[in-house]
């Protein structure tokens, strides 16, 4: 039956202890007591925050439809091995999502944030479940804060969709995520088949462990008086295998560790940004590395966006593949993604590498 296979997932995943939506903090003056800014202030921003010189590195630049060309396709090939190898961060143009799906889901966004508190909370988090409108990762009432709201979904596959999470407003909402949501699974599919050929390993190897979707949506509000003290999302790499970012409107917020600094990522005209998270690194045993990155705030305007996470189905082993290791030895444990899911939402927190770290075996 359908809920039990939702319950399973909700002792998975747990969920997260409820607070303040941030949006309508941000909004009303008067909400925003020094009390409750302190809870957003993160001291560490003042001895991390080193940024490196915007102009001094660019990330590569992958073009899907190069790659897809049959005569064009090696030398794409290998600048994606690059980028995979080198950085673990790339942005994707030409990628074949529709402009017109791509439009949409950015219309019906903006439309749900529209909405009044009452009518976005219709899809608010229920206690002990992660999926719908909150936050992630709280397990105490002391714990610093990132300034940002979630809208946490299952998209894929399409029998894990749990309507009830979904907003129902505007009217399109869940046509237009749908749609991108396929388009994306494909792109995201299609990128790991190229990665599996430039590892050395058959094409569909990692594409088939790849079962599952899910899509973090973050809306960050604007902090005039504390922006620069504040984070939108803390410093973690990705859990999942590989994640598609969309920028939903022009405001750059996203920073990766690039050499122990952080270097801004300003995203080119409908890109997607593509990054490798630890399931990923572990698969390939340390040959693809998942890189950390945070979004930062910004003291004027809103900013929004929403990533597609690509992960191993519940069933599936997260361990070094064998084709990977050959001769060599494996660094990391293996365990099932039932496994690998509960200790990744067991530890409250984002923090570093966080599960290639918990996974890494000892040298
Ligand atoms: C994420 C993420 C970055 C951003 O959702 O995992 O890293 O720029 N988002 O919003
Ligand atoms: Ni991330």
């Amino acid at each position: 039956m359908e809920t039990t296979e939702a319950d399973e997932r909700l002792k998975i995943f747990g969920g997260c202890m409820k607070t303040r939506n941030v949006q309508a903090l941000a909004a009303d003056h008067n909400a925003l007591t020094a009390d409750i800014l302190e809870r957003y202030i993160r001291p560490e921003m003042a001895v991390d925050d080193v940024l490196l010189d915007n102009c001094s590195e660019e990330i590569p630049v992958i073009d899907m439809s190069t790659l897809m060309d049959e005569v064009s396709r090696e030398e794409e090939a290998s600048k994606l091995k690059f980028a995979c190898e080198d950085w673990g961060f790339f942005q994707l143009v030409n990628h074949g999502v529709p402009e017109k799906v791509i439009e949409e889901l950015k219309e019906d966004l903006m439309g749900f944030y529209d909405l009044p508190l009452e009518k976005r909370e219709e899809v608010a988090q229920l206690p002990g479940d992660l999926e719908g409108y909150g936050q992630a990762f709280i397990a105490s009432e002391e714990q610093k804060l990132d300034w940002a709201d979630m809208l946490y979904l299952f998209t894929q596959p399409p029998h894990f969709r749990n309507y009830k999470h979904w907003p129902s407003q505007p009217p399109s909402f869940r046509d237009s995520l749908e749609n991108y949501s396929n388009a994306t699974y494909k792109v995201a599919h299609s990128i790991l088949g190229f990665m599996a050929t430039n590892l050395g390993i058959k094409r569909e190897t990692i594409s088939e462990i790849h079962g599952s979707q899910t899509v973090r949506i973050n809306y960050y509000p604007p902090c005039a008086n504390g922006h620069d003290k504040m984070i939108g999302l803390s410093p973690h790499s990705d859990g999942c295998g590989l994640t598609l970012l969309l920028q939903v409107n022009p405001v750059s917020g996203l920073q990766i560790r690039r050499n122990g600094k952080w270097l801004p990522i300003v995203p080119l005209p409908g890109a997607l940004i593509v990054n490798i998270g630890d399931a990923l690194e572990i698969l390939t045993n340390g040959r693809y590395k998942s890189i950390e990155h945070r979004a930062v705030i910004n003291a004027k305007e809103e900013r929004i966006s929403i990533a597609a996470l690509h992960s191993p189905s519940f069933e599936k082993t997260v361990g070094p593949l064998a084709e990977i290791v050959g001769e060599g030895t494996p660094l990391f444990k293996s365990v099932t993604m039932t496994e690998y899911t509960k200790l990744f939402f067991s530890q409250k927190k984002l923090y570093g590498k966080k599960m290639v770290q918990l996974l890494k075996l000892n040298p």
